[in-house]
């Protein structure tokens, strides 16, 4: 009798342990996830940004943690070994990554994480194969969501990557019926997964349906130019997220759908911006086969002409007399700037220009550089203060009232063809308006054209002043030369 007591009371008490940990761990999400809200809303200022990346890493370590605490958990050393291994790997990669490098560090990171939702899915479904048991119709849509775009955002993101780091060609790879065959391949997808939908678990049927995902996912990112990329990962960092949301589904874990949503939601957002800071449709993007995926770098200090005119040049120590005089001045970072890592001399010669009491000012521009915030992100690093950063919308109506605009490494976000020439591929791109400044530096090493491929006649204009020369040379000569005045 007392055996069965205990037994009775036993069962009640690991009931009871089992309750408490569920809802410990639905209130550890719960809280997880209005982190990530806070964190997300923070990363939207570079003043806040550092802080809402430490709030989100937190709210990922708890949903970790909490995760860990439920009972079904069969082997912790096995998780704990890989959490381990991945997290030196991603510490030392993010150590080691340069800044200009880091759309295809971002690019492979979205790849592993489809990777991890599509072999959830892939799992989930496997433990069927041989019994007579099968998934019920939600679960089964959610295992071939969680293949079909997990699988896309690995290989889609792997040839992204390769892209990006010249390992195979940037240029838009394109052949006859490239669209139709595209369409083949979907259909294909979806008639193998309404197969295995309507009750046949095939094992070949789902392999085939994981390899058409594969192939789709390189099929997409091969027509696309290297220079496009970070829109494209940007777009496979919204997927990827879709992904963990499917994975989530399938496994029933509310933070994973949440956080998942929240990529997917954000990756989106992001996307659209980059497409409006370039005017161009997202279409165009995908599908337009746009640039040969190498910035043009043509001609010499004095070469590439425009239809024969001629620039005005300008030395170090004339350039820092003209600046040092000033009473405004507005930097305008470009991709050029970030190769070169000359924010810190940038910042030196800021400081150098305020001694002198000289009014100085940033302009961002939303897609100068390669990847979104490039600019922000590289100057917060060289500690320019964030109120001196202004974004397009609020620095061009400011131009005309300043000195001299200094251009660093920018080309293609300054160039009035954007607002005049009808033809140009970048007609209609909104630009930061430099040269309408009293005067216009502009550092460059020759008179080549930037991403867009498209000459800037901003370099031929009457109040122009071209200091030819790589960045961090050119304002190091500067800011010594300032130092003297
Ligand atoms: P670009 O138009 O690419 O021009 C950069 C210029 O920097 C080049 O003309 C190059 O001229 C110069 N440069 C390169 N290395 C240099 C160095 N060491 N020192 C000095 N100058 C150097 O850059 P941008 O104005 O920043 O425009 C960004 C472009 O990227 C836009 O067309 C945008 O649409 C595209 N894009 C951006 C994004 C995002 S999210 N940022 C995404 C996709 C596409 P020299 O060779 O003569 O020196």
């Amino acid at each position: 009798m007392s055996g069965i007591t205990s037994t009775i009371a036993s069962t009640i008490a690991s009931t009871d342990l089992s309750n408490v940990i569920t809802n410990g761990i639905q209130v550890g999400y719960l809280i997880s996830a209005c982190l990530f809200f806070v964190g997300i809303k923070r990363l939207g200022s570079p003043a806040t940004a550092r802080q809402g990346n430490l709030i989100s890493s937190v709210a990922m370590l708890l949903a970790i943690v909490v995760t860990l605490l439920d009972l079904n958990v069969v082997n912790y050393v096995t998780i704990l070994g890989c959490i381990a291994i991945g997290s030196a790997i991603g510490a030392v990669m993010a150590q080691r990554v340069e800044m200009t490098e880091m759309p295809q560090l971002v690019g492979l990171f979205n790849g592993l994480g489809g990777a991890a939702s599509a072999l959830v899915a892939i799992g989930e479904l496997w433990r069927y194969f041989g019994t007579a048991n099968s998934p019920d119709t939600g679960g089964m849509i959610s295992i071939l969501l969680g293949v079909l775009i997990g699988g896309v955002t690995l290989s889609g993101s792997l040839i992204a990557f390769a892209k990006l780091q010249g390992m195979i060609s940037g240029a838009p790879v394109t052949f006859p019926f490239q669209q139709a065959f595209n369409a083949a391949l979907l259909m294909s997808f979806l008639i193998g997964g309404g197969l295995l939908l309507s009750g046949g678990l095939n094992q070949s049927m789902f392999l085939g349906t994981i390899a058409i995902s594969l192939l789709l996912g390189v099929m997409f990112v091969l027509p696309i130019g290297g220079g496009d990329m970070p829109v494209v990962i940007s777009l496979l960092n919204s997927l990827s997220g879709l992904a963990a949301s499917a994975a989530g589904f399938v496994v029933g874990n509310s933070m994973l759908i949440i956080a998942g949503a929240l990529v997917g939601a954000s990756g989106i957002i992001l996307t659209v911006i980059m497409c409006k800071g370039m005017n161009r449709s997202l279409t165009n993007v995908l599908f337009a086969a746009f640039g040969s995926g190498e910035t043009a770098t043509s001609g010499g200090a004095t070469g590439g002409s425009m239809s024969g005119q001629s620039v005005k040049t300008v030395d170090p120590e004339e350039g820092a007399m003209m600046l040092g005089y000033a009473r405004s001045v507005v930097i305008v970072p470009g991709y050029g700037m970030a190769v070169a890592q000359a924010q810190h001399a940038v910042r030196e010669l800021s400081d150098q220009l305020e001694r002198l009491g000289v009014e100085v000012r940033y302009a961002i521009h939303p897609v100068a550089g390669r990847m979104p915030g490039h600019m922000n992100v590289l100057l917060a690093e060289a500690n320019v203060p964030y109120d001196r950063l202004y974004d397009m919308e609020d620095i061009n109506p400011q131009f005309e009232t300043t000195d001299v605009a200094l251009v660093i490494g920018a080309n293609d976000v300054v160039n009035p063809a954007a607002r005049t020439a009808k033809d140009s591929p970048i007609y209609g791109m909104p630009i930061l308006e430099a040269d309408r400044a009293k005067h216009t530096i502009v550092i460059k090493r020759s008179l080549g054209t930037g991403f867009a491929g498209v000459e800037n006649e901003l370099f031929y204009g009457d109040k122009t002043m071209m200091m030819f020369g790589g960045a961090k040379d050119m304002l190091t000569k500067l800011v010594a030369e300032v130092k003297e005045l």
